[in-house]
Formats: structure tokens, C-alpha cells, sequence
């Protein structure tokens, strides 16, 4: 039973899975969600994805400690239920169901949906060779609209990014792009679609800085950590599109993705279009930090402390 899902702790198959057409999570799109993934079968720095769902429902005022279950508890009933090798899992956390209309007062309690499936597997080729990006005319939300910061499943935003691309691929062939990159209003880039995105030049590994609008990745912030420890020179800064286009190594962050290298840009090599040593160092500390994390027996995301 690879495919799980847990409504309010009621857990059965997708088929049987129902929530109200009045909650405003269907609704409004008025959520927030978490995707964690599996290393070893255990859920890779679950106390930051955990620590993340419950900043972004405190900055919509979706009251998540007055959920009716224990998230923790019922991502691992769920994790054992479905049995996979290794899962990727998604919390949603809605406001709950409430009378139709944007006043929250008698909304609730929040609806709790975990979803889980076999984790993706990302093929060998794209983590040898990498993959294609394309810069999208779709800006990343405005933070003073709808702060990237929140993961909230009003997800319309990246969606339309995603098709921006998907167009641009079918239109022109020689353009495998892959994930869209966002710039903000101000024309910097800020994010993929659904991942961080880091530059290497001189030997300088950089990623936008939060402020410029973009999802605070867990990924991100493990890779900055691991990098620094490593002595690599790594650290946050404004990136203008040339910045990626020119730059001597790219590549992707997120849960599902892990490290990714960037091949091309627009349908232009990244160098010589090949992952190079920052990348693959990085992608080292990474995966040894995964395997550390499900092998040793150690406290769901207490590697990186
Ligand atoms: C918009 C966006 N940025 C970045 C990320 C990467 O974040 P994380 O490393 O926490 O998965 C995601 C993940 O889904 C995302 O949706």
C-alpha cells in the first residue's frame, strides 16, 4: 500500500480521503503544507520542516496547536502504514472548515491531511549531467502580496511559472527546461519553482538572500551550513539573471531534489555544461549528511545541530 492518506487522523486510501468543499483550504487555497522526504525510511529533518509548518500557520493565524491530531504521531502512523522503502510526505494544515465569506471567526479547527507515497526517484542522469532551467516571465508573489516565505498551498503562483516554461518547451524543442526560475519585481532571481537555486563564481558559492522574496528551503539552509563548515566560501546575495547565465557551476536545492546540478540556462551550457567541483562537493556533504541522518540512529533533524 505505497499510497497513504490521513484526514484528521481517519487514514485509508486516496479514494476514500474526503474533506468539506467548505474548507478553506479548498477554498482559498488558505494553507499551509509541508513535503518531507524518507532517508533510511526515517523522515529527514523532520524538526525543521515540523518548526516551519507552524511558523507559516502562525503568519496566516491557522491555529495549528488546536489541530485535532498530533502531526508527529500521525506522520509516523501514516509513514508505517504505506510501507515504502523510502516516502515523500505532505502535511497540510488548513484553516478548517468555516462559513463561506474571508471573516475566519468560526473557522476551524484546522483540517490535518498527510499524504504519503514511495519518494519519487530522481534518475541518475540528471544528478550526473544535470538539468535544464529556463528564466520565466512569471515574478515570484511580492512579499508585501503573499510572502514566499509562508508555504502556503495557494500554490497558483508557481503553477503558472511551471506553465510558462512547459509552453516555452513545447514551443522551441531544443529548450528541456525543466524547473522555472522566478525573479522578483526588481528582476532579481529569487527561486525555482518548487526548489532554491545556488550559483558558484570564483570559486564563490552564493544563494538570494531571503529578503529579496523566496521560500526559506530546508535544503537551503542545510546546504549553506554544511558548505560553511567545509570552509567553502558560501553565503546569500542578490543574483541578476546574468548572474546565473554566466555563472561557472549552478545548481538546485529541495527535499525531493536534494542538490541538483543546473546544465543549461535558457537553452545555454552553464560553463562547460557540465557539474562541476563545488557542485559535486557539495552534493558529497549532502548525501553524507542524508546517510548520517537515517543511519545513525539519530533524532529526526538534530544532524545539523
Ligand atoms: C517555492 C519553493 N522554493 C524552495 C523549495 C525548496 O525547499 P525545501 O528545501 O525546504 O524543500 C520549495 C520546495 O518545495 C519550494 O516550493
Amino acid at each position: 500500500m505505497p499510497e497513504r492518506v490521513n484526514v484528521n487522523g481517519a487514514l485509508g486510501g486516496p479514494d476514500e480521503a474526503a474533506i468539506s468543499p467548505l474548507d478553506r483550504g479548498f477554498l482559498f487555497g488558505d494553507s499551509v503544507y509541508e513535503t518531507i522526504r524518507t532517508y533510511g525510511g526515517r523522515p529527514f529533518l523532520l524538526r525543521e520542516h515540523l518548526d516551519r509548518l507552524r511558523r507559516s500557520a502562525a503568519a496566516l493565524d491557522i491555529d495549528a496547536a488546536a489541530a485535532p491530531v498530533d502531526i508527529e504521531a500521525e506522520i509516523a502512523r501514516t509513514l508505517a502504514a504505506a510501507g515504502n522503502p523510502e516516502s515523500a510526505v505532505r502535511v497540510v494544515v488548513s484553516r478548517g472548515r468555516g462559513p463561506l465569506g474571508y471573516d475566519p471567526a468560526g473557522c476551524g479547527p484546522p483540517t490535518v491531511v498527510i499524504h504519503v507515497r514511495a519518494c519519487p526517484s530522481i534518475p541518475e542522469q540528471w544528478r550526473r549531467e544535470g538539468v535544464d532551467v529556463a528564466i520565466v516571465p512569471v515574478t515570484r508573489n511580492a512579499p508585501a502580496a503573499l510572502d514566499p516565505a509562508i508555504k502556503s498551498s495557494n500554490l497558483l503562483n508557481n503553477f503558472l511559472a511551471w506553465r510558462e516554461a512547459f509552453l516555452a518547451w513545447r514551443e522551441a524543442h531544443r529548450l528541456g527546461a525543466w524547473e522555472p526560475i522566478l525573479t522578483n519585481a526588481s528582476g532579481r532571481i529569487v527561486e525555482g519553482a518548487s526548489s532554491n537555486i545556488f550559483v558558484v563564481r570564483d570559486g564563490r558559492l552564493r544563494t538570494p538572500p531571503l529578503e529579496d522574496g523566496l521560500l526559506p528551503g530546508i535544503t537551503r539552509a542545510a546546504v549553506l551550513e554544511l558548505a560553511g563548515r567545509d570552509d567553502l566560501d558560501a553565503g546569500e546575495a542578490s543574483l541578476q539573471p546574468d548572474d546565473l547565465r554566466r555563472a561557472d557551476e549552478a545548481f538546485l536545492t529541495s527535499t525531493l531534489k536534494g542538490v541538483l546540478p543546473i546544465r543549461r540556462c535558457d537553452g545555454w551550457p552553464i560553463h562547460d555544461g557540465r557539474p562541476g567541483p563545488v557542485t559535486r562537493r557539495v552534493m558529497g556533504l549532502f548525501e553524507a549528511l542524508a546517510q548520517t541522518g537515517s543511519n545513525r540512529g539519530a533524532a529526526p533533524g538534530s544532524s545539523l545541530r
